[in-house]
């Protein structure tokens, strides 16, 4: 079966579609077969993303590894449990197909609550929650209090994971893996990021993920989107230069794709 990654959390611009392209390039190029389900059914970050790859392919006459999309459409009935009834058709069937022939499925959720979005969090194996590296952000997680920082309890999200958790408990499926990426990650030592640090750590215990560092603030990010890069691509590729801020980014993708469960991807770069 499709081993499902899904990149989820309901706050905009945390680095799911980033980190989404990052696990697809890293996984294709150990030869595994990637199928890319993105819920971002407006903006569509992820598939502009793969197409600038296939641009960028077709202009250098190259090959690279990649994704393979697959489309979900929102549906346009009357009532809402009939909108419901027919996505939840719709993404089972898609589901049923991709497991007949891709060794994984990376499903990218929009920043806000949809039918798809809880879909996908209840047949996660991987749940990968990236977030901005300050309180202002942790609210995605918890609530807390904003004079002693003290965590007084779970956010909406926290608790949509923890119902898609119970649905998975239902089936014979192993348990959700939730991990969460604290990103873009600022190189200096503040009070904030210690109070974020202590806080997490206590959530992780309550709440039930693991907690991984992911990538520091850097600008390669923007421009690996336009050209359809990732900074495994970095080396396969003549026009770029490989600077020492681009290899400290390669080393923090190796240590996250280890962290998840993927040494063979993490060797591979
Ligand atoms: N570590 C980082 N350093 C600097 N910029 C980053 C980093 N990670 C992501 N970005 C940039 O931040 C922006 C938002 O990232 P991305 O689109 O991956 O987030 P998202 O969580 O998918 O957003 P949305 O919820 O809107 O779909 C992009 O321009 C991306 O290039
Ligand atoms: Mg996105």
């Amino acid at each position: 079966m499709a081993k499902i990654i899904v990149l989820g959390n309901e706050k905009g611009g945390s680095g799911k579609s980033t980190t989404a392209m990052h696990l697809i390039v890293a996984l294709a190029k150990t030869k595994k077969k990637v199928a890319v389900i993105d819920l971002d059914l407006r903006q569509k970050t992820l598939y502009r993303y793969l197409e600038n790859r296939d641009t960028y392919c077709k202009r250098h006459k190259i090959k690279l590894p990649t994704g393979e999309k697959i489309f979900l459409k929102e549906s346009q009935k009357d009532s809402k449990l009939e909108s419901l009834k027919k996505e939840e058709k719709d993404f089972s069937e898609k589901l049923f197909d991709i497991d007949q022939v891709f060794d994984y499925l990376v499903i990218d959720c929009p920043g806000s609550h949809t039918n798809y979005s809880q879909m996908a969090h209840a047949v996660a194996d991987l749940l990968i929650t990236p977030m901005n590296d300050s309180l202002i952000d942790f609210d995605l997680l918890a609530k807390i209090d904003p004079k002693t920082g003290k965590v007084l309890g779970p956010s909406i999200y926290s608790e949509m994971v923890w119902s898609a958790r119970q649905v998975r408990a239902r089936s014979e499926k192993a348990p959700i893996d939730w991990v969460v990426i604290r990103n873009r990650m600022s190189q200096v030592y503040s009070r904030n990021k210690r109070r974020v640090n202590t806080a997490l750590d206590d959530l992780s215990k309550r709440i039930g993920f693991r907690l991984a560092s992911g990538f520091s603030d850097r600008v390669v990010f923007k421009e690996l989107f336009l050209s359809g890069l990732t900074l495994m691509d970095l080396t396969d590729s003549e026009a770029w230069e490989l600077t020492l801020s681009n290899i400290a980014a390669r080393q923090e993708l190796r240590e996250l794709l280890s962290f998840l469960g993927l040494s063979e991807c993490a060797n591979s770069i």
